[in-house]
């Protein structure tokens, strides 16, 4: 069969408001251009982000009600240990509340002012909390991963080159790890191959360097090589995701993601020593550690969702629907970062739109136009969130990519909402003549863009 269906059925529903366009205008104009601040019941489909919006399926919640919320050494802290343990292999494991309190709590205990943190491409929350330790977040990815439209099959692998060209220039005592996300999120959700990961590993023990992986999307990463990788066809994804890791001294993980969790997050370590720091760091700004911040409740789902993850069929259902919405834009003209990623589409806004110049926010103009036509909710990632502002004169630097990112949450949206957005994204790229850029009429100093106002040029 052709046709790949959602593999599941569906148990409960959540009724989405239908808007026009004239309300929608009038929200849009509300919300000040910025569909942040748009509120989600006035959403119709939510890309916003992928990261903690999974349906939890109905073991999930069943688990749920079984939580145990012992303050300390709950059932359901062990059933959660034991399956990170299983499936990623470390000796101890540290919950958090989300990925970037795992990142606090390894940057804390690991890194120094004057220190260099090598990675594919660092999430913001992973760069913001290395430079706030006074380090510096070095981006190392291949080049063919800088090259929003060329295929390949792992934009998101590391460059092995860069990367002993830069221990050889910092030296090895002035990097305290080295990481790798995967896949890699700011680089357009394109996974590295099992390859590349062994050969970072090579490369950090060689020089006796810790080498960890920011693991938020492992199973969609795992699946790529299962597709992709020669040699790993036949193996199951839980066999890939366990030789992955088998390179790895560490990881950090956000549930929210591949965790098809709400909320939650973890840490984990080989190191005796750096484990009981971590303790406790956690003990003093998240939790006992066995809770961590996290309800029992939250752990069990976390459990459950950890192994409903690495289910080929979800896999493939993943994978091939964002295809499937890339594809059939891309078909059609749109330009996108090539090939499509695990959890996302990226419109490359700029090469759409050309007559916008980026300084007046092409990506945001298309997120705007994506709502008022469609009531759809995607996210700028370009010169509003990324372009630098010299604080003294007010001039801007445009970012490097003018990019829309539509994220798509796990097993909530059908074929039905996707042929929706396909057919959206169509009718507002047949207009696109007719669509001016913005300017900022209201800022923050910091991360501008979650609150940013904006009007038509
Ligand atoms: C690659 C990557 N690392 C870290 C994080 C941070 O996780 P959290 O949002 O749970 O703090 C994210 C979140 O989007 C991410 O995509």
């Amino acid at each position: 069969m052709k046709t790949i269906i959602e593999p599941f059925k569906i148990k409960v529903v959540e009724q989405i408001r239908m808007t026009t366009r004239e309300q929608r205008e009038d929200i849009l104009n509300r919300a000040g251009h910025n569909p942040f601040l748009i509120p989600a019941a006035d959403v119709l489909i939510d890309l916003l982000t992928d990261s903690g919006t999974a349906a939890m399926s109905a073991r999930q919640w069943s688990a749920v009600m079984d939580g145990d919320e012992a303050y300390a050494g709950s059932r359901s802290w062990y059933r959660f240990e034991e399956t990170v343990r299983d499936i990623f292999g470390f000796s101890y494991v540290i919950p958090t509340h989300q990925g970037r309190a795992a990142e606090r709590i390894l940057f804390s205990t690991t890194c120094r002012a004057g220190d260099v943190v090598p990675n594919n491409t660092h999430f913001d929350t992973t760069r913001a909390n290395i430079e706030y330790r006074g380090a510096r977040a070095l981006d190392l990815v291949v080049p063919e991963g800088r090259q929003p439209a060329l295929v390949h099959p792992f934009k998101g692998n590391m460059d092995l080159e860069a990367l002993r060209a830069a221990i050889r220039e910092h030296g090895r005592e002035r990097i305290p790890l080295i990481m790798i996300t995967l896949t890699n999120n700011s680089g357009g959700g394109q996974p590295a191959s099992m390859a590349n990961i062994r050969g970072v590993s090579e490369i950090a023990r060689s020089h006796d360097i810790p080498f960890y992986i920011d693991a938020c999307r492992f199973a969609e990463n795992a699946y790529f090589v299962k597709l992709r990788e020669p040699g790993y066809s036949n193996k199951t994804t839980t066999d890939i995701v366990r030789e992955m890791f088998s390179y790895a001294d560490g990881c950090t993980m956000s549930a929210k993601k591949d965790g098809l969790a709400n909320i939650g997050g973890f840490l984990c370590t080989n190191d005796a020593r750096l484990a009981e720091q971590e303790k406790e760091l956690l003990i003093l700004t998240e939790g006992f550690p066995t809770y961590g911040g996290l309800a029992g409740r939250d752990l069990e789902a976390i459990a459950v969702g950890l192994r409903e993850v690495l289910s080929e069929d979800y896999l493939n259902y993943r994978i091939v629907s964002t295809q499937y919405l890339g594809n059939h834009i891309s078909e059609k003209g749109v330009p996108i970062v090539q090939p499509p990623g695990g959890h996302a589409i990226y419109i490359d806004a700029k090469a759409m739109l050309p007559r916008i110049p980026p300084l007046q926010y092409p990506g945001q103009a298309l997120s705007c136009e994506l709502y008022r036509w469609a009531g759809i909710r995607a996210v700028e990632i370009g010169s509003v969130m990324f372009g630098r502002r010299n604080a003294e004169t007010g001039e801007e630097t445009p970012a490097e990519m003018e990019l829309v990112r539509l994220a798509i949450p796990r097993r909530v949206y059908t074929q039905s909402h996707i042929d929706y957005v396909v057919e959206a994204i169509l009718e507002v790229y047949a207009r696109r003549e007719t669509m001016r850029g913005y300017r900022i009429t209201h800022q923050a100093p910091f991360l501008r863009h979650f609150s940013a106002r904006f009007e038509r040029v």
